[in-house]
């Protein structure tokens, strides 16, 4: 069978390169055990969950029958007043990795390096690439105008070269 490994196979620990994306109240725990059953990974955006409660028994039964690396999405602007308890529950229930929306993701960064979980910043734009890269992200999620929700403006074509020219670490595509 054809090798699919790459910097984030590797990064990971997945078979194939591939996250299923976190999708506002589709996204559940067993789309996600499903998708690391299938050598992929997936995330889960936090705002699917109601209270910190709800979501850490999620991310407990998800951590439990999960067969690899699982994935949360935080949303790291201001309108996020639950942003730090949130990014408590992460860390201790050991998720693998998370994936930062709209803001600054220097908070979120600087916990998950002391906890060696990865963080995937969604950027639209290269301005937005190098601030992310230069904060210690591990890998960019190039959001480009296919992508569903906040869309960037640039096709794939153009974004993922743009982001690959500018950046070191890995470009990962929202949109096709
Ligand atoms: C119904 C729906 C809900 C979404 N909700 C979120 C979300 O909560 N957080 C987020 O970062 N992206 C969200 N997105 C964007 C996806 O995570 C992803 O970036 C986009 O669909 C491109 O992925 P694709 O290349 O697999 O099509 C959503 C997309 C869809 C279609």
């Amino acid at each position: 069978m054809k090798n699919f490994e790459n910097e984030l196979t590797r990064m990971l620990g997945i078979k194939f390169p591939i996250i299923m994306a976190p999708m506002f109240l589709v996204s559940n725990t067993e789309m996600i055990v499903e998708a690391t059953r299938a050598g992929i990974t997936g995330a889960i955006p936090v705002l699917n969950y109601r209270t910190d409660e709800e979501f850490r028994e999620a991310l407990e039964e998800l951590k439990t029958k999960a067969e690899g690396p699982v994935g949360i999405n935080l949303i790291v602007n201001k309108s996020n007043f639950r942003l730090k308890e949130q990014l408590k529950i992460c860390v201790e229930c050991k998720v693998d990795f998370i994936i930062t929306s709209l803001g600054n993701p220097k908070e979120v960064i600087d916990t998950c390096k002391k906890h060696n979980i990865k963080v995937f910043c969604d950027v639209t734009e290269e301005v937005y690439a190098k601030k992310v890269e230069q904060l210690g992200a591990d890998a960019l999620i190039a959001v480009n105008s296919s992508a569903g929700g906040h869309a960037g403006k640039l096709s794939a074509g153009e974004l993922i070269p743009l982001l690959k020219s500018v950046c070191n670490i890995p470009v990962i595509s929202a949109g096709v």
